[in-house]
């Protein structure tokens, strides 16, 4: 990323946040949106309330047509909330039920078809065309905003990765670490080898490992890029 700052206000700014799973994509995306006053844009979630619908419908998650077809009758809203978005597939409220495993693996299954992507990155960049977002996903950087004032490649190794999403999951979840580890490596050469775009940092982003870093670490590494691009005090 270049050394000049943006010259936009950064209410107006777009900022991307992307990365693998477990990478803590959505604690660092939530706290820079409350500290620079923006619009938190979950897009897995989107993903996620697509692959409950194909679920629900029992449809083949290997077959682009009847998934298109789905797409074509099916409306999702994303809202941004303090805590966590809320996601409207077709009118009802199914924020509570895209976070299990089924779901999980489901949504990264229908999210390599080019024409579900095409349709998804339509509804993202209306949501955050506007600026003053702050979005989290694989492609925001590379495919939906490229021309974002903010780009940051949220990474970490695998198996730390791994192990904070056992640690989220709880003792409820009852899935020892090692299939949550095996579930989270299927999904990561999925979601990067995937032909249409694949996870990868955008040229202009700003690397932040995360591996031996604390939250606190990487929410003040991630405040300071930021400032740092827009030009503003911390
Ligand atoms: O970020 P998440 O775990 O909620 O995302 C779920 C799946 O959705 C992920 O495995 C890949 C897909 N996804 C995507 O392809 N592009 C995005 N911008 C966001 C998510």
């Amino acid at each position: 990323m270049s050394g000049a700052t943006s010259g936009k206000p950064v209410s107006r700014a777009i900022i991307a946040i992307d990365g693998p799973a477990g990478a803590g994509k959505s604690t660092i995306a939530r706290h820079l949106a409350r500290h620079f006053g923006l619009l938190n844009l979950e897009t897995g979630a989107m993903y996620r309330a697509f692959a409950l619908k194909a679920l629900r419908a029992a449809l083949p998650l290997d077959e682009s047509s009847s998934l298109e077809r789905l797409a074509s009758q099916t409306s999702i809203r994303l809202e941004s909330g303090e805590a966590e978005n809320r996601v409207l597939l077709d009118g009802e409220d199914v924020t509570g039920l895209i976070r299990n495993q089924r779901v999980t693996d489901a949504a990264s299954r229908v999210s390599v078809f080019p024409a579900i992507r095409a349709w998804m990155v339509r509804l993202q960049q209306q949501l955050g065309e506007q600026g003053g977002v702050v979005m989290e996903g694989r492609d925001i950087g590379t495919v939906v905003f490229p021309q974002a004032d903010v780009k940051i490649f949220l990474d970490a190794a695998p198996e730390v990765r791994g192990m904070r999403r056992f640690d989220q999951m709880g003792p409820a979840a009852a899935i020892p670490p090692e299939q949550v580890l095996r579930e989270l490596h299927a999904r990561d050469e999925r979601d990067r080898n995937r032909p249409d775009s694949p996870l990868r940092p955008a040229e202009d982003a700003v690397l932040l490992d995360s591996t031996n870093m604390t939250l606190d670490q990487v929410v003040q590494a991630a405040e300071a890029i930021v400032a740092r691009k827009m030009g503003v005090c911390l």
